[in-house]
């Protein structure tokens, strides 16, 4: 009988003891045996305008992929960190940056100075210039032509650029569009007399656009350009890591693996030393 009451005032206590544990704060455990696990990483979230085979853009599931994602992904398991890339549409995308919206930018963006006055550029990672596309049957032979003609653009590229430059500020023969497809499927029907856009991307609307019936034009009037990867202004620390590992991709043959998967050869030297 004693050893009954006993009992019943320990299970009492045991309850007791339990019950004012649960607000008691949780003593760290002692780091006897396992390290304390490493800190969550950091994941880097990244803009990109999905729209722009073969560089960036949307699978059948909806998912981002492309020759930017597979570089990206590739740089940021050597540089040590972790992205997730997000939809942003072009015309808003430097701003998201700024405004810290995104952490970085991947988005076949050219490294021009004046967009350096406004953010920072990694090494640059691909070689490219304007393109002119026009129907098979055009006359048009050289940029020059275009002069006096309805030209489509992405708004704020490169593309936007020189041709406002040829046809003049003011020129209401510039067709500025929201992304390059629609400008592309704007010259399929007939609304405008050629688009000016980067290389790779007007090969690859041509190539599987057959039906489309265009040709390419390319001119000396065309300077060279270099796709950087942006940060925001000052972010060193981030522009260390990307720039790390890029190097690290170009060294150990995973660049030339990532190329070739979308391009389906090794890049040309000049694009490799880049
Ligand atoms: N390279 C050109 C530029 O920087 C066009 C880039 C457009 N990229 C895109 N994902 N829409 O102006």
């Amino acid at each position: 009988r004693k050893f009954l009451k006993t009992a019943a005032l320990v299970a009492a206590a045991a309850v007791l003891v339990a019950c004012g544990k649960k607000d008691e704060p949780v003593a760290a455990a002692p780091a006897a045996s396992a390290p304390p696990p490493p800190p969550p990483a950091k994941v880097y979230v990244v803009g990109t305008d999905a729209a722009y085979a073969p560089f960036e853009f949307q699978n059948e599931k909806g998912e981002i992929v492309g020759f930017s994602v597979d570089l990206l992904n590739a740089v940021a398991a050597k540089g040590g960190f972790e992205v997730k890339f997000v939809n942003t549409p072009w015309e808003g995308i430097f701003n998201a940056l700024g405004q810290g919206d995104r952490d970085l930018l991947i988005s076949s963006i050219t490294i021009t100075d004046e967009r350096k006055q406004t953010m920072d550029f990694s090494d640059p990672y691909f070689d490219a210039y304007q393109l002119i596309a026009v129907k098979e049957s055009s006359k048009i032979a050289k940029f020059d032509d275009l002069k006096k003609l309805k030209v489509g653009v992405q708004t704020g590229t490169t593309g936007d650029e020189v041709v406002t430059k040829l046809l003049g500020k003011n020129s209401t023969n510039v067709k500025r569009f929201e992304s390059t497809p629609l400008a592309l499927k704007e010259l399929e029907a007939g609304g405008v007399d050629a688009v000016v856009a980067d290389n790779g991307v007007v090969v690859n609307f041509v190539t599987n656009n057959p039906g489309a019936k265009f040709k390419t034009i390319t001119d000396k009037a065309f300077l060279p350009e270099q796709y950087g990867v942006a940060v925001k202004k000052g972010n060193a620390e981030m522009l260390a890591k990307i720039n790390k590992g890029l190097a690290a991709i170009k060294a150990d043959g995973t660049y030339d693996k990532v190329f070739a998967k979308t391009f389906g050869a090794a890049p040309a030297p000049a694009a490799a030393a880049a």
